[in-house]
């Protein structure tokens, strides 16, 4: 019928076939054919039952959502799903791989679904900041009750066949060959006789529907939300579900649609889905990859031990080396805890952590990472310990392994110069805790061999990492624009904010937590370790860490955390800060929430700027994956550089300038780059003027 659809026949069973590579997206040139082809299977006598399935991996994925922000283009998936619904025949939709979104909405619209026993269903429209605009807050309710549907929307997480099948969202799950299942489950159907209740058509699960808890579930939800509008839009669509009748309820849902897909929180949300998957290819042309059946990781402490349990958890066998015997236990015992807390909190089963805790051997012996393919060293922050591992990996790694440094700041070429296999090294950023956060800043050296490095950037995704390659310089990209954020964060509090205050700008903002808490978090000793090797001062931070207050894991930090985790203002904080700002003459004024902006994420962006100019981020939209992925930034806000482009890049100029002219600090001296963006209009105009 077409390039993207075929219809064929098994006797008088239709078989709707959608071919549209890669996740078959419900692009206009599949809406097409496919409206057409359902009207003509209505309209046909000899056809007495309608599978609709899926040609390649997966069941339709959703919508196109390289159409969004376009003009819509009829027929409508809604238009679509309405026609189907006008089938009096058995309508069966057959499920493998995924059926996300629209493709969900779709299968929705059919009486029956049937699946793959591995195929996973959901609506994770809320992650591109939108919600089922398909009618799937109105019509999944209705198989599978207000609060579950509520959980499954608001998250935007699939659930396995097996529980779909359970809340009455599947109807039968299938092994082997579905299409040949479906089409007897159809013909099946179709014999016993109608009449076949479309969804929309059913509200048994609606009506037990207590609402008091499905409200007191949502406003807990939209607490979680921080400022996003989606989450809040998805629980309200799914309320209305219960309480509106369903053309009312499918209306106001669209209305929702198309407010929130015009929105720069989905167009930033939108920005960094493609983000992420432009990141994660090869840079160049895509080399034969080496092969990685095993890994070592060196050093198994805060992040050797993360960096090993991200491997095994990704079923990689782990060599884990430590210097003594002691060591080596002490960060055994932490991997085994922390599967235990896994175990305790039902996301891994005992017999999981049994397989995971399998894959580890340690060692103290150099000569045990002779079979690694892959050996990631984490020990001391130290040029000269970092030379000393690389050198004795020199002499017992076998010919082509790849040699790894989860160093933050220190100079990866000279790393590589240390060994006589420079182009076999790279760097292997973690973010700590390294075997839950998301991102892995590749950074390539001078001398990295484009093989070596698009085989991590492949192992990446294959242990479920976002990744960035980034280039070699102080901190890389995520770390040195950290530093740029920061550099203003002591000048702040001297002039009057409070750690509070500050970090309360950030928590408004969007930001899971404000820097302070985050130092705190992470540990202060880091920086200050790091400053002392560079011959800085930071004279609040080093005064506190002089008193032995790193942060949460000494219960004391910027703030006081007695009862567990929760920061509390601490009153000898707020001293020193007036102390050390008297003893410079600084009188303190108060601070408004927009300065603290300027002064933080102004630089931010600019020191973005300065990186992507010196070429160490290839693409603007690499530096948001980094801020989004491994330091928080809002999502609905699409990371700095997209940030850049709704606040203004005019306006963050004549800020810096301001602030530059001020105090004549280095961080507000803006980048020549940013400037062009102000000019043009975008990041690639920019690089290309
Ligand atoms: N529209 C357009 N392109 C899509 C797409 C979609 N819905 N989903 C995936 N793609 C593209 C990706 O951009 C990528 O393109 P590239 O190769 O050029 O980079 C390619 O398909 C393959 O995608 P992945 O690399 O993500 O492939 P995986 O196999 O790792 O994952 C997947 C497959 C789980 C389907 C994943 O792609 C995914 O989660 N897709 C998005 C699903 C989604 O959000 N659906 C809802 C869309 S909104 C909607 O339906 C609105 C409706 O309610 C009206
Ligand atoms: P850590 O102090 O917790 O662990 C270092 C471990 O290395 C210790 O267990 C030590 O015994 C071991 N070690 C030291 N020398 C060794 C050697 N020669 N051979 C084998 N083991 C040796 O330090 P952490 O925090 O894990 O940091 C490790 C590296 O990761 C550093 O380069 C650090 O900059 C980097 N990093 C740290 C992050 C963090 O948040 N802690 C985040 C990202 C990177």
């Amino acid at each position: 019928m077409s390039d993207f659809l075929k219809v064929s026949r098994d006797g008088d069973v239709a078989i709707v076939i959608i071919d549209n590579p890669p996740v078959n997206a419900l692009s206009l040139h599949v809406r097409e054919p496919l409206k057409q082809a359902l009207v003509e299977l209505r309209d046909d006598p000899l056809v007495a039952a309608i599978v609709i399935t899926c040609a390649g991996r997966t069941f339709v994925a959703g919508a196109d959502i390289t159409e969004f922000g376009k003009p819509v283009q009829q027929p409508e998936l809604r238009a679509i799903i309405a026609t189907l619904e006008t089938i009096a025949k058995p309508t069966v939709a057959a499920i493998h791989g995924t059926a996300l979104g629209g493709g969900l909405e779709l299968a929705l619209g059919c009486h029956f679904r049937v699946a793959d026993a591995s195929a996973r269903l959901g609506l994770p429209e809320v992650k591109l900041g939108l919600l089922p605009g398909g009618g799937g807050t109105v019509r999944l309710p209705r198989l599978v009750g207000a609060l579950k549907a509520l959980k499954m929307i608001v998250s935007g997480a699939p659930i396995g066949a097996e529980e779909a099948h359970t809340t009455g969202l599947v109807d039968a799950l299938f092994e082997g060959d579905l299409t040949t299942h479906a089409v007897n489950f159809a013909r099946e159907i179709a014999r016993k006789g109608g009449p076949f209740t479309p969804v929309r058509d059913r509200d048994d699960e609606l009506k037990g529907t207590n609402l008091a808890a499905f409200d007191a579930e949502a406003a807990d939800l939209a607490k979680k939300a921080r400022g996003l509008e989606a989450p809040v839009a998805c629980a309200q669509a799914v309320r209305n579900a219960v309480t509106l009748h369903f053309d009312e309820a499918l209306a106001v849902e669209r209305a929702l649609f198309v407010k929130l897909v015009a929105s720069d929180q989905s167009r930033a949300q939108r920005h960094l889905f493609f983000a992420e998957r432009e990141a994660a290819k090869s840079p160049g042309k895509d080399p034969v990859k080496r092969r990685i059946a095993r890994v070592g990781v060196i050093g198994a402490g805060t992040m050797g031990g993360g960096i090993a349990m991200a491997f095994a958890n990704g079923g990689y066998p782990v060599t884990l080396l430590e210097t003594g015997h002691e060591a080596l236990q002490r960060g055994l015992a932490t991997i085994d805890k922390n599967y235990a807390v896994s175990v305790t909190r039902g996301s891994l089963t005992e017999d999981a952590k049994r397989q995971r805790l399998a894959q580890f051997t340690g060692s103290t012996d150099y000569a045990d990472l002779a079979d690694c393919d892959l050996i990631v060293e984490a020990v001391f922050e130290d040029m000269a310990v970092k030379k000393e591992v690389f050198g004795k990996l020199d002499a017992v790694a076998k010919p082509g392994a790849i040699l790894a440094t989860n160093t933050s700041y220190l100079d990866i070429n000279e790393i590589a110069a240390s060994t006589s296999r420079p182009q076999d090294v790279l760097g292997l950023h973690f973010f700590s805790p390294a075997n839950v956060m998301k991102l892995l800043e590749i950074v390539r050296a001078e001398k990295t061999a484009p093989d070596a490095l698009a085989s991590v950037v492949d192992l990446a995704r294959r242990i479920g990492k976002v990744a960035v390659v980034v280039g070699v310089c102080h901190g890389f990209v995520g770390n040195r624009m950290l530093a740029a954020r920061g550099s203003e964060s002591e000048a702040l509090l001297l002039e009057g904010a409070t750690p509070r205050q500050i970090d309360q700008a950030f928590t408004d903002f969007g930001w899971p937590m404000g820097p302070f808490q985050m130092g705190d978090l992470a540990g202060l000793d880091i920086g200050w370790r790091n400053r002392k090797a560079r011959g800085q001062t930071a004279v609040i931070a080093d005064t506190l860490c002089e008193q032995g207050r790193f942060g949460q894991k000494t219960g004391r930090g910027y703030y006081l955390y007695e009862a567990a985790r929760t920061p509390v203002p601490d009153p000898q904080v707020e001293a020193l800060i007036r102390d050390k700002a008297a003893e410079q003459g600084i009188a303190p004024r108060a601070i408004e929430a927009e300065e603290i902006i300027e002064r933080t994420l102004y630089p931010l962006v600019n020191e973005g700027a300065k990186i992507l100019e010196e070429g160490i981020a290839v693409r603007a939209s690499d530096i948001d994956v980094v801020w989004v992925n491994g330091y928080g930034f809002p999502v609905g806000k699409g990371g700095p550089m997209f940030w850049a482009g709704l606040e203004g890049a005019d306006k963050i100029i004549e800020r810096l300038e301001y602030w530059h002219h001020r105090t004549g600090k280095d961080v507000f001296n803006v980048a020549p780059l940013l400037r062009r963006m102000a000019e043009t209009g975008s990041w690639e105009g920019a690089a290309a003027a």
